[in-house]
């Protein structure tokens, strides 16, 4: 029997021109990583037989940024859309037979149970194709899902090429499929460029499949925010609020009090325990523990600090590497740096 494999395959090859940027999009940074981390971070757990990265605009720095990654790189020399990036990594890709998970370096909410649900939803169905919808009240923007009457997918039409009829259509295309290698290739080589953007659209493939005889399955995404396309500056600070938030509300779950927590920024390997209060305005991040019945008053930056139980830190602190016992009060407006080696 031949091995059926399994590859992911991020397209991270394009400039990213609406987030007006001399950087590459997919580096810019997300809750405090490249947008591309978050996605490669997500595909890690699934362990696909191999990953390969599309890179084109800015190539050495998005190879450089992945480099601890265990990933392969395929070129594309120029953007001509998101088809074309598909083709670019054929020859990387290989011939053997199997499927290709294919995900955008630009959705970086996406998480890895979701992407194990798509998979396994994809093979159970036995379908050439699988493609991830969601719902959005705004779909601006997105790729419009054509439905077949039958349940599956007839084809995706993209918001600039979209009659008004069709941009009312709120089920959008995530950007992230399942395929089988050999009709992916095989479906790419009919794509044309006969569209507003004049580019090879990764989003033809569906009708061509329809147009085949081949159900397109859907995968339905219930949490539509993990869909989230950053192609914006606005975008990208959704992003980063959504994971922010998520992990102050974990923090809230285990009994810390976070006054305006819309105002606290707590990021990296925190770990508070309850009945900690602290105010708005207050930054933690890196290696930091902080005890039982804290209270950090507003304004404080705490980074890699180890804090006791029943410490309490005054308004403007400074505190890098600082080790505060318990019991103890640090003044407000105090500097302490490296009382502990920094992780
Ligand atoms: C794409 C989809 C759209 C979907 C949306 C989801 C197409 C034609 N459209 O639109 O249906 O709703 O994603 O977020 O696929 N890229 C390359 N090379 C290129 C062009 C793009 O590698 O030549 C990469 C980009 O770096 C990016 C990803 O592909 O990571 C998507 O490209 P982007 O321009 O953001 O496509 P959207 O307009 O968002
Ligand atoms: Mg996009």
């Amino acid at each position: 029997m031949i091995a059926h494999t399994v590859t992911g395959l991020i397209l991270a090859a394009g400039k990213g021109t609406r987030m007006k940027s001399a950087r590459a999009k997919v580096l810019h940074e997300v809750f405090f990583k490249p947008m591309i981390h978050h996605v490669l971070d997500a595909v890690s757990p699934l362990h696909f037989d191999q990953t390969i990265v599309v890179t084109g605009h800015q190539a050495e720095m998005v190879e450089k940024a992945c480099s601890g990654y265990p990933v392969a790189f395929a070129r594309q020399d120029q953007q001509l859309g998101t088809g074309h990036a598909v083709l670019a990594a054929e020859s990387v890709l290989g011939s053997s037979p199997g499927d290709v998970m294919i995900l955008c370096g630009d959705t970086p909410l996406i998480r890895t149970e979701t992407l194990r649900n798509m998979l396994s939803g994809h093979r159970a169905g036995c379908q050439a194709l699988t493609v991830m919808t969601t719902y959005l009240d705004n779909p601006a923007n997105y790729g419009r899902i054509l439905p077949d009457g039958s349940g599956h997918i007839q084809a995706i039409v993209e918001e600039k090429d979209a009659s008004p009829e069709q941009k009312e259509i709120k089920e959008i295309n995530a950007g992230i499929y399942c395929v089988d290698k050999e009709f992916l290739f095989k479906a790419l080589k009919g794509v044309g460029t006969d569209n507003k953007q004049g580019e090879i659209y990764l989003t033809d493939i569906i009708a061509i499949a329809h147009a085949n005889g081949l159900r397109v399955q859907r995968f339905f995404c219930h949490h539509s925010i993990e869909t989230l396309g950053i192609n914006s500056r606005l975008e990208l600070s959704l992003a980063h609020a959504t994971l922010q938030k998520q992990l102050l509300h974990q923090l809230m779950d285990q009994g810390v009090t976070l006054i305006s927590p819309e105002t606290i920024t707590v990021h990296g390997q925190v770990k508070v325990e309850r009945d900690t209060i602290i105010s708005p305005n207050v930054f933690i991040s890196g290696n930091t523990t902080i005890g039982y019945n804290c209270r950090i008053a507003p304004f404080c930056y705490l980074r890699d600090c180890r804090l006791g139980d029943n410490v309490s830190i005054g308004a403007g602190c400074y505190l890098h590497g600082a080790q505060v016992g318990a019991n103890e009060n640090i003044d407000p407006h105090s500097r302490i740096i490296d009382q502990i080696e920094h992780i």
